[in-house]
């Protein structure tokens, strides 16, 4: 069954489609209007949200289905102690798809392999947020004209930020394309992704912690907010979250036609001075994340039932643990220690993607 766990689930002509219907949609919504009468989605969040779950309510609603589910881990079973695996198996019996959000990495692969009908993650940890991307490329597209030649400045928390981790997969698979990662160096872009996405493919990019010496080459700045939930150590919070602030002034050196997107919510990372820049499109972004996720919603109902063509990790299971305390496998007791080799020889969590030692 199709289901979205990556965005690399979704090849680029999919994306474009996507993206081609979305426009679609916001020019004539009413064509649209009873495309999943009848249908079903739950939207099960088992960490807070605020535009990924209503804006996927408000598309399954605007496409004339009905949606159930719960906002938050304590208004389930979970706070009885019921696992993840049991909450995706009993619900997927009630709906047509699920979009679910949970903090630990790895969650929505267990939503799929317990799932009786098509998943989509909606943030799993620090790990991926597919979604987001969508959001993300269809503003680039409205904006831009176009999704390769650019040069996109990444901003904030690239280790725990999901949202980054996506976009690069995404926007790896475009030609023209720079990365420049602004970060502090505790927060840099985890090895796994800097290698999978940019140097196995040969993308020329630049890791800088300054950003006013970044942002005069960039055509998209998608700053991030310091992720405070993903920390272990409060104190190193306290001392990174107001690593980064976009103000009027650094605006000044930008391109006239950079555009500045960000996942949201923000917390002080984007003054709110900039709003009223033209080049601000965080608002548009999440507008075009609605159209996007209907778009998604008609495409997997559509085709639940086709083979699927995505490349499918060679998992077996392994005699150590996962060690990342962020993994599902550290919460979800009965699962096993499913693994995979990765391209470099290293084995790695088939959850979270981690190293196993
Ligand atoms: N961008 C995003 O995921 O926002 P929420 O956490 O509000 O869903």
């Amino acid at each position: 069954m199709k289901h979205l766990l990556n965005i690399l689930d979704l090849t680029t002509e999919e994306l474009d489609d996507l993206i081609k219907t979305a426009l679609d949609i916001e020019a004539n919504p009413e064509k649209y209007q009873d495309k999943c009468a009848h249908k079903t989605l739950a939207t099960l969040f088992f960490e807070p949200s605020t535009r990924t779950r209503l804006s996927f309510e408000s598309a399954m609603l605007s496409l004339g289905g009905t949606v159930l589910g719960f906002s938050s881990a304590s208004a389930s079973s979970t706070a009885k102690g019921e696992s993840c695996a049991d909450t995706i198996e009993v619900v997927s019996g009630y709906v047509d798809i699920i979009a679910m959000r949970h903090p630990k990495e790895g969650a929505a692969q267990v939503g799929i392999d317990h799932s009786r009908c098509p998943v989509i993650n909606a943030g799993d940890g620090g790990h991926y947020h597919p979604t987001q991307t969508l959001a993300d490329i269809c503003t680039i597209y409205k904006e831009k004209g176009r999704l390769n030649n650019l040069t996109i400045g990444v901003c904030g928390d690239l280790k725990y930020g999901r949202t980054v981790h996506s976009l690069l997969a995404c926007m790896s698979r475009y030609s023209g394309i720079k990365f420049v990662l602004i970060s502090p160096k505790e927060l840099a872009l985890p090895e796994f992704e800097k290698q999978e996405f940019i140097k196995n493919k040969n993308i020329p990019y630049e890791e800088i912690q300054s950003l006013e010496e970044a942002i005069p080459q960039l055509d998209i700045l998608y700053m991030t907010r310091i992720q405070k939930e993903r920390f272990l150590d409060a104190n190193e919070y306290e001392r990174l979250k107001d690593s980064y602030i976009l103000t009027a002034e650094k605006m000044e050196l930008a391109k006239k036609d950079m555009i500045v997107l960000h996942p949201l919510p923000r917390v002080n990372e984007i003054s709110v001075k900039v709003d009223k820049d033209p080049r601000a499109c965080y608002f548009e972004e999440t507008r075009c994340g609605k159209y996007m996720r209907m778009a998604l919603i008609m495409k997997l109902l559509k085709e639940k039932n086709e083979p699927i063509n995505i490349e499918i990790k060679d998992t077996f299971v392994g005699d150590k643990k996962c060690a990342n305390p962020h993994c599902i496998t550290g919460t979800e007791q009965e699962l096993e220690n499913l693994v995979y080799k990765d391209k470099e020889g290293f084995i790695r969590c088939a959850y979270c993607d981690s190293i196993v030692k």
